[in-house]
This record gives C-alpha cells, structure tokens and sequence, in this order.
C-alpha cells in the first residue's frame, strides 16, 4: 500500500494534505523519513506522523452507548454524530450500523466493516433488536398481544410480531418535559417500564407501534443487537473497540 494512502486511510489528513506532510519530512518508516508520498509499504513498518505511531486497521469495530442529541450519521453540519464521539486515531471510513433517533440512547455499532454492515442490516437476516422503554400509561395485555401479532402503525406499514414485556414499575413518580417544555408528573399506574424486541429495523420503529396501541415513549434505549450486548460500563457518550470475541459471534451471525 501507498504511504499516503495508508496515512489517510488513518485519518491522519487528506491525501493531499498528507503528501504535503510527507514532502515536508513529517513522516518516518522504521524510523528513517520518507518523502515520496508513493512509497510502498508491506504492512509490518513502523510508521510514525509528527512523531506519533500511526498503526493500519484495515477494520475498526466500535461500541458505543449514543446519548441523547448526538445524531447516527458518520457526518452532520449542525450536530455531533455518533463517530465524531470515536475520539482516537480511527479510520476515516467508520460509519454507524443502522439509525437509532437523535433523542434514543444507547448500543450503537460503529466499524468500516460494509459487509458485516449489509448483513446486520439486512431484513433477510432478522437480527433481533431489543430496546428498554419507558412509557406513558398502563401497558395493557392486549398491547403484549397487539405486538406479538404484528401490527400496522401507517398506511401502509405493518410491523413483524414483537415481543413486549413490561417490567416492575418503580415506585416512583415519573417526571418528564412535554413538548411545551412544561413538568409533566406521571403517578407509579400512570407509567410502564417495558422491553421490546424486534425482528426487523423500520423507521421509529418502537415509538410507532407504541402510537398504534395509543401509547407514548417517553424514554428509549437500545440494549442488544444481535449477539451484542451494550456493556454496562459504559456510561452515555463512551465506546470501547469490540472484543475478538464479539466480533466472531457478530460475523457468524
Ligand atoms: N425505534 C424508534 O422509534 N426509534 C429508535 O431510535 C429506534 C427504534
């Protein structure tokens, strides 16, 4: 591989702000510099930029717990993404595996792998889903069967079956902002704590089929994907590189 392009590749810069760099002696290989920005590299140089390692991954592999006002998207012009938050010497070419909305917190993956991407994605392959909710009112057993059947939230959108389980309220009061910006404080029988899993990804997916049985989310966080598991050391806004490990059972899938 080209210098340039295994610098860029890096992100350390462009590639014309690297052949620059690399012109102006900025760059070492095994310790010597280099200044032809097609020099060719094996793969087992040490190669270092302003004095820094800069070591090749040919894919990088990302947990992130996203918080609230952070968007999934690699970039935005108004807002933070969910890989600007990669905040290390990371490729350039990292993206986030599907969407989560910008008010939704927590597993997001984040890797330049486009195939394990494809295939997370893909509908074909039913990667479940589960996210933990908090919702306004009693969710009933006829919502936990209104889910397990499926069921239709637009026009023309019906949701697979999912599977909705209400977890012990707490015995707390509830409080939230409405829309308005105004306290809103929900009793112990006025709220829900559920998890739900879906086979299939559509566009606010969980808050629409909570609207289809009259229900509002008030709160909603992505806990698994597959066979990944958000770790719960991470607090909102840190990520850690997968383990060997998840990466496998993540391709196996
Ligand atoms: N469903 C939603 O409604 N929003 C998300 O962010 C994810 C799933």
């Amino acid at each position: 591989m080209r210098l340039d392009k295994y610098l860029a590749d890096m992100n350390a810069g462009t590639r014309k702000e690297v052949k620059i760099a690399i012109r102006k002696q900025r760059v070492t290989v095994n310790g010597e510099v280099v200044r032809d920005a097609a020099y060719q590299l094996n793969g087992d140089e040490k190669v270092t930029f302003d004095g820094e390692e800069i070591v090749y991954r040919k894919y990088q592999y990302y947990m992130l717990n996203k918080p609230e006002g952070v968007v999934s998207a690699a970039e935005d012009a108004r807002h933070t993404t969910v890989v600007d938050l990669i905040d290390e010497r990371r490729r350039k070419d990292l993206f986030p595996v599907g969407r989560l909305d910008i008010d939704t917190v927590g597993l997001m993956l984040i890797t330049n792998d486009g195939d394990l991407a494809h295939r997370l994605l893909s509908p074909k392959f039913h990667i479940d889903k589960t996210y933990y909710a908090e919702i306004e009112g009693q969710v009933t057993e006829r919502d936990k069967d209104a889910f397990a059947k499926g069921l239709r939230y637009d026009r023309d959108l019906v949701a697979q079956p999912a599977d909705l389980k209400t977890l012990p309220s707490g015995r707390d009061q509830y409080e939230y902002l409405d829309e308005e910006g105004n306290p809103v404080v929900l009793e112990p029988d006025q709220y829900s704590l559920v998890e739900v899993t879906i086979h299939e990804g559509k566009f606010h997916q969980i808050k629409k089929m909570f609207e289809a049985v009259g229900r509002k989310v008030l709160y909603l966080r992505r806990i698994s994907m597959g066979p990944l598991t958000l770790d719960e050391d991470l607090e909102e806004g840190e990520y850690r590189p997968l383990t060997e490990e998840e990466i496998a059972l993540l391709k196996n899938k």
